[in-house]
């Protein structure tokens, strides 16, 4: 990756890519160091200003000063497309974040003035790393009623679940070890675990999630080849991107396979609690394998992503270590977000304003459902996702055509409507002829729209096809 000056020069990353792992004769960093830049004015502007105070000649690249690890990330194509959603023309599928009219229900900002009111030290000042005791001791509650028996000290609260995964995976493996994600998996754990340059290897996910079997082939064929992997990581309950629900006989198996190999597991439960059909997803895997789970849970979906504030339960030595970690990375989560979480959930605001979003997505769930049948191809396919917030649409039909999701992202762009490209989820270097659809954040009256203008578009770049939309 060239890191230049111009941005318009950075490498751009095709949608959907996830980072290849850095070769390890990649450039050493020189033994000399940028000038010093005065933090009070950005680093643009300085740079600028040196050069013309000192006469230096100007650095084009600057990527010989990164670390292997550095030069061998990419900047995930999900956030490079959050941009698209200040374009009030696209109608974006692609980011899958909550709903903003989910925020204003809340009455927040009531919320936060209270806090600042009532516990200003508490809430401007630095906090534990591990997180506030009161919140802990909240977190193991709200655990107990997701059937996972928990004690406060078996919970680190963290900046996000996303923070959770890159502790995990720099405390977990080193460089090269093997990691096993599901097939297609999550970006952000996959990227936290190439920052950390894991050996990435895929287990495939069918219409129920992660497949029990083919786990166990792959930790065979590791252990043959004398290696070990050092965890799986899976999201049960209505993944992302796949929506999958993982059963409860699946959940047994995998603890078995796992009890068998030796293997720790990492179950990130961003979407539990937003089901839509009725029915609460089945017991945590930590439930049943209290000795070998290490689960991560997150506010961010049921309450104000931008506190940052999801916490990992586990077993006490390892998130004891994961504390470790954290002092290096941030010293401590905001502690003003976790006053403010931990004054909501004081209220008992979580049940009913759960409840609303519950109501709110299945309405959009169901939407964009009555969408893809009418204006998708016919031989688009998709589940109905019990739960979450995205579809994964497969158009084998596009192999014929010879083009990918990602390249058809453009032209999905020109159409004004957006969505994630399959390949960016795939270790394994496929996921070419899907997608990923996030209903959460369109609006229920644009959702419509917005599948119309993206069946038309895989319609037209599919010969011979039709979808029933456009046959009347
Ligand atoms: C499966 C999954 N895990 C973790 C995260 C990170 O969430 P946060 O860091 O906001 O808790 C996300 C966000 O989209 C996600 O989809």
């Amino acid at each position: 990756m060239r890191l230049t000056n111009d941005t318009s020069t950075l490498m751009p990353v095709p949608p959907g890519q996830v980072s290849p792992i850095p070769s390890s004769n990649s450039p050493s960093i020189p033994s000399s160091v940028a000038p010093s830049i005065p933090s009070s004015i950005s680093v643009a502007a300085a740079t600028e200003r040196e050069q013309m105070a000192s006469g230096a000649p100007a650095i084009d690249d600057y990527s010989s000063y990164l670390s292997a690890a550095a030069r061998g990330m990419r900047s995930s194509a999900i956030r490079d497309m959050f941009s698209l959603s200040e374009n009030a023309d696209v109608i974006s599928f692609a980011g899958g974040f909550p709903t903003p009219e989910a925020f204003l229900s809340l009455e927040a900002a009531q919320l936060v003035v209270d806090v600042l009111r009532q516990r200003p030290a508490a809430a401007y000042q630095y906090g534990p790393t591990e997180g506030i005791g009161e919140l802990r001791a909240a977190v193991a509650d709200l655990m107990r009623e997701r059937g996972v028996d928990a004690h406060p000290a078996q919970i680190l609260l963290t900046a996000g679940s996303q923070q959770a995964l890159d502790l995990i995976a720099r405390t977990l493996a080193d460089p090269g070890d093997p990691v096993l994600v599901e097939l297609p998996g999550y970006v952000g754990g996959i990227n936290a675990a190439v920052a950390h340059r894991a050996d990435l290897i895929g287990c495939p996910v069918d219409e129920n999630g992660l497949v029990p079997a083919a786990l166990d082939e792959k930790l065979v064929a590791l252990e043959a080849a004398g290696r070990k992997a050092r965890f799986l990581y899976l999201v049960p309950n209505f993944g992302n991107p796949a929506g999958t629900l993982l059963p409860l006989s699946r959940r047994y198996e995998l603890v078995q396979i796992a009890r068998r190999h030796d293997l720790l597991i990492v179950e990130d439960d961003a979407y539990g609690e937003l089901y839509y059909d009725g029915q609460r997803p089945p017991l945590p895997l930590r439930a049943l394998a209290p000795e070998r789970v290490i689960y991560l849970g997150s506010f961010s979906k049921i309450f104000l992503p931008g506190l940052r504030v999801g916490w990992v339960c586990g077993p006490q030595p390892l998130v004891h270590q994961l504390g470790v970690a954290k002092q290096a990375a941030d010293l401590c989560s905001s502690s003003f977000g976790q006053q403010v979480v931990l004054e909501w959930l004081r209220r008992g605001s979580i049940q009913p304003h759960v409840e609303q979003l519950r109501a709110l997505y299945r309405r959009r769930r169901d939407r964009t459902e009555a969408a893809l049948r009418r204006f998708f191809p016919a031989g688009a396919q998709y589940r109905v996702p019990t739960g979450g917030f995205f579809f994964w649409i497969t158009l084998p039909q596009l192999a014929r055509s010879g083009q990918t999701t990602a390249e058809l992202l453009p032209a999905a762009l020109r159409h004004g409507v957006a969505y994630v490209a399959g390949d960016g989820f795939c270790v394994d270097g496929g996921g070419q002829w899907s997608l990923r659809l996030s209903f959460s954040q369109v609006e229920e009256e644009r959702i419509e729209e917005g599948v119309q203008r993206l069946g038309r578009l895989f319609t037209q770049a599919m010969p011979g096809e039709s979808s029933p939309g456009y046959a009347q």
